[in-house]
């Protein structure tokens, strides 16, 4: 088998018997799940389920309280956001941590801005020319319009929001992207829209763990989905063969094993 045989067959990141507490509210129990390269993996489950809170164990929010994750075959325990987005994972968390006085082209770069020397003072230097065309090619990439990269991001329509907040988890070329609830927010269109972005990452070998209420959304664009029920995993399937009406009537009765 060839290095890049293995590397598809092999999981990128693996939750093994993972658990989160929050003080005495037990958010997730004994949760092991794998996703590959490319694969598209839909997360449901009803409000309060622990969907969120797998999202922040990934993203290096919280920690898990028990269990270990894996990535690329080595241990993974992040720190901090910034450790998973350093390994290859991006998140665009349920509410959008969007700064909306700032324009689009700032809050791609938000926490991570490109400097230089300045010639006058030897200082280093917001360069905002470079941030101003590297935001203008990310955002190219999306099927999402956002007209202008000056325009401050609070002026934006729900979709536009969406597309820079996805923008800018691809600026940092990952291999995981976790999207929690990206459509809950947005009108028909601005939703096929992000159905076809998740198409193209797929397409480029981005692996996708899609968080949402939207059976629709899930069947549309997941390989396999995995049910949660009171923070256990219920039931995991392939997509294939599923339609939003056998997934929410899965959702409803997947009994945790
Ligand atoms: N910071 C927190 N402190 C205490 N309890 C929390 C915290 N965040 C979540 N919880 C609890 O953990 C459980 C799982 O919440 P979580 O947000 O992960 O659910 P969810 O599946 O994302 O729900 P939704 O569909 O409403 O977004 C819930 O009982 C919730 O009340
Ligand atoms: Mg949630």
């Amino acid at each position: 088998m060839s290095g890049a045989d293995r590397g598809a067959s092999e999981p990128l990141l693996e939750l093994d018997r993972v658990a989160l507490s929050y003080g005495p509210v037990r958010a997730l129990t004994d949760v092991s799940l794998a996703i590959r390269a490319g694969e598209v993996v839909g997360l449901v489950g009803d409000n309060g389920a622990g969907k969120s809170s797998l999202v922040k164990l990934v993203a290096g929010v919280h920690r898990p309280t028990a269990g270990a994750m894996r990535w690329q075959g080595r241990v993974y325990a992040p720190r901090g956001p910034r450790d998973a987005l350093e390994a290859g994972i991006a998140t665009i968390h349920q509410h959008l941590a969007l700064a909306p006085r700032l324009p689009v082209w700032h809050n791609l770069f938000l926490g991570a801005e490109r400097v230089r020397r300045s010639v006058l003072f030897g200082l280093s230097v917001l360069d905002v020319a470079r941030m101003r065309e590297e935001a203008k090619r990310a955002l190219a990439r999306l099927a999402i319009r956002v007209p202008d990269v000056d325009r401050p991001v609070g002026e934006l329509s729900g979709g536009q929001r969406q597309a820079v907040a996805i923008a800018r988890a691809l600026l940092w070329n990952a291999r995981l992207l976790v999207m929690d609830e990206p459509t809950a927010a947005l009108g028909v269109r601005e939703t096929e829209e992000v159905r076809t972005l998740i198409r193209g990452l797929k397409g480029e070998g981005v692996a996708v763990l899609l968080v949402s209420h939207d059976m629709q959304d899930v069947v549309a664009v997941a390989d396999r989905v995995a049910v949660l029920r009171k923070g256990r995993l219920a039931a995991v399937r392939e997509a294939a063969g599923l339609d939003a009406d056998r997934l929410a009537h899965l959702v409803m009765t997947a009994e945790a094993a």
